[in-house]
């Protein structure tokens, strides 16, 4: 058994605390260039170490920032960094990080956590559910023509290197939080995660114009050859790694571009909303192909009563729902849930779940119904899983669409 403590870590102890975590992800530790971007990332007052003999041996973070969820946003925790020092995992470690985490997200104000998973069989017992997929698909741009009948409503330009740092940070904010599971970025994020990237390897940016004016869509890509050693000419991808669009002009119009830009056999796009039409703006709609379709954004309820309260509800008669959590037993018991509100009950529960699968079904990703067919909801009473699947459903799929 290891005798650890978890604390935040002092100001002498972030960057070899972070350096182990970037081993345990095997990453290589922080050069000082990268150390200039990574120092600002993570606030210590937001980050838990758990130390051995003063020695850093595992790590969770997180980010504060605006969640959105069925008709508002919600303060949340983006957790990230988490990771325990390969020698010492499978003796808690972690279990005490995450669960001193969630503790310190309710006493902050922050009912919902988010993070996206190293591997889908860790969270769960943590409470985290799957709230969204995200598809990954790569198309074939010696076959794809887009459709004559997708709109055009502007035109694409590609940023100079002056521009490519500030102006998606512009658009991403003009363009809001339009679907529920997209986040706020705060700078540290905007200079970890898109300047870094394009100092380190001269990603490219192109942004959407409207006939207005208006930039309403920017897309960050880079060029990689397919080529190998035997075959070198096997062409070029194009690896779509951040892409936003505020319309469906503008998502027709940067995929426009895409497709026009020369040298290129594939372009390959990760982490899309499930329902982006990207086949179907295609005359050839196989040219296009879903190659993975994963668990995008894993949602935990820190504090239940208040998460629940932060979303709105659909129409429809109300339901009583029984939730089990152990790990944070203020969260158990049974709430009424309808379009007027949250309240604590006493009355007989129609369903009964555990908080792992209230997580997934928060953002309107998932139907009660179908949670329920793979016996991750119990129906006490079976007519209240349409009553369920009315109030929780929301018109969009969640999709969050920021690595972090
Ligand atoms: C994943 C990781 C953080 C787990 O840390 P840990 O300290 O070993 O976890 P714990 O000892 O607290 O384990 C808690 C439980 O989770 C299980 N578990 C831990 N890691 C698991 C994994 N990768 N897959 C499946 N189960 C896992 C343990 O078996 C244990 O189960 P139990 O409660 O039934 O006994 C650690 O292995 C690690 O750092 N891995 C590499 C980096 C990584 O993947 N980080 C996550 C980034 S999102």
């Amino acid at each position: 058994m290891t005798d650890f403590t978890v604390r935040h870590p002092e100001e002498h102890e972030r960057r070899p605390t972070q350096n182990m975590v970037a081993r345990a992800l095997h990453y290589r530790p922080f050069t000082d260039e990268q150390w200039a971007f990574g120092e600002h990332l993570l606030s210590a007052e937001r980050t838990f170490g758990a130390y051995e003999d003063g020695l850093p041996i595992g790590m969770t973070s997180s980010a504060a920032v605006d969640l959105a969820v069925p008709g508002g946003q919600v303060p949340a925790a983006a957790v990230a960094w988490v990771g325990v020092r390969a020698d010492r995992t499978r003796r808690g470690v972690v279990s005490e990080l995450l669960t001193t985490q969630l503790r310190d997200c309710r006493e902050r104000g922050e009912p919902v956590a988010a993070l996206h998973a190293s591997e889908a069989t860790i969270y769960g017992r943590f409470g985290y559910g799957v709230s969204c997929q995200a598809k990954y698909v790569v198309v074939d741009r010696t076959r794809a023509r887009m459709r004559a009948d997708v709109p055009s409503t502007g035109s694409v330009r590609l940023l100079s290197d002056a521009e490519a740092p500030t102006v998606p940070r512009e658009i991403y904010r003009a363009i809001d939080l339009h679907r529920p599971g997209m986040i706020t970025r705060d700078e540290p994020w905007w200079r970890w995660g898109h300047d870094r990237v394009l100092e380190r390897d001269g990603r490219l940016v192109a942004v959407h114009r409207d006939h207005h004016g208006v930039d309403d869509g920017f897309a960050v890509y880079r060029p990689v050859s397919l080529g190998t050693f035997e075959q070198p000419v096997a062409g070029g991808a194009l690896d779509v790694v951040d892409l936003h669009a505020a319309n469906p002009g503008a998502l027709a119009g940067l995929w426009r571009f895409l497709l026009s830009i020369d040298l290129v056999a594939k372009i390959r796009v990760k982490s899309r909303p499930v329902d982006e039409p990207i086949d179907l703006m295609l005359e050839d709609p196989r040219a296009a192909t879903v190659t993975g379709l994963h668990d995008h954004l894993w949602i935990r309820l820190a504090d239940v009563p208040q998460a629940l309260a932060s979303r709105t509800y659909a129409h429809a008669e109300p339901v009583v729902l029984e939730v089990r959590d152990p790990r944070l037993p203020e969260n158990e018991g049974r709430y009424r849930i309808g379009p007027d509100g949250v309240e604590r009950t006493s009355a007989d529960a129609g369903l009964t779940l555990d908080v792992d699968t209230l997580g997934m079904l928060y953002l309107g990703g998932w139907p009660a119904s179908a949670l329920a067919g793979i016996g991750r909801v119990h129906a006490v009473d079976p007519s209240a899983l349409t009553r369920a699947d009315a109030l929780f459903s929301w018109a969009r799929p969640p999709w969050c669409g920021t690595d972090f």
